[in-house]
């Protein structure tokens, strides 16, 4: 069942977040500041009281003032991992940025992913996202950041 993260999945949250984004920086700083935030919410998978991955979705005004969504983080416990959980977690993720869409003009679901990073690359690509040309920067760990989106609504 994926239910909306509450204060008590905080520090399983940012512990599973250090350990997933390890290779890329320190995420126990980044995960909390962004938690903090008012316009972010965060998102759990459990099974009988047992946390097994999460979401984070910050939603923000983009570079030409347009409303977009961005999925900041999404992990898998590694004993869970590579049964479809993930997928499960991209596609409630995208249906809460569709579900705002509809009534706030929200243009699309975009996210930042490593270069290096196959597995989630194929993720996103098999479940609608594409890749957008472009200079996005680097992670601390020095990977080049790949920007994905997922269009959600298309002014006339
Ligand atoms: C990326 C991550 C969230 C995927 O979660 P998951 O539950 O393992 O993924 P799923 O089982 O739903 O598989 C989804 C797709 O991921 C890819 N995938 C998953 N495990 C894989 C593996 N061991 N080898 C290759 N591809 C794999 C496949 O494309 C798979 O789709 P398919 O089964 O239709 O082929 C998880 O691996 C994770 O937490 N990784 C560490 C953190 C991370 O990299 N997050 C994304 C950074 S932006």
């Amino acid at each position: 069942m994926i239910r909306r993260a509450t204060p008590l999945d905080r520090s399983w949250l940012v512990d599973l977040g250090a350990r997933a984004f390890a290779v890329l920086g320190d995420y126990r700083d980044i995960l909390p500041a962004w938690l903090a935030q008012d316009n972010v919410t965060a998102w759990v998978d459990e099974l009988a009281g047992q946390r097994r991955g999460f979401t984070v979705v910050g939603f923000f005004h983009g570079d030409e003032g347009e409303n977009v969504a961005d999925l900041l983080a999404i992990a898998v416990e590694p004993a869970w991992q590579s049964r479809g959980l993930g997928r499960t977690l991209l596609d409630h993720a995208v249906a809460m940025a569709s579900a705002t869409a509809q009534a706030g003009r929200l243009r699309e679901l975009r996210l930042s992913v490593a270069d290096d990073n196959v597995i989630g690359q194929r993720l996103y690509r098999t479940s609608g996202f594409h890749r957008v040309t472009g200079e996005f920067g680097a992670y601390p760990g020095g990977q080049r950041a790949v920007r994905m989106i997922y269009p959600l609504f298309r002014t006339p």
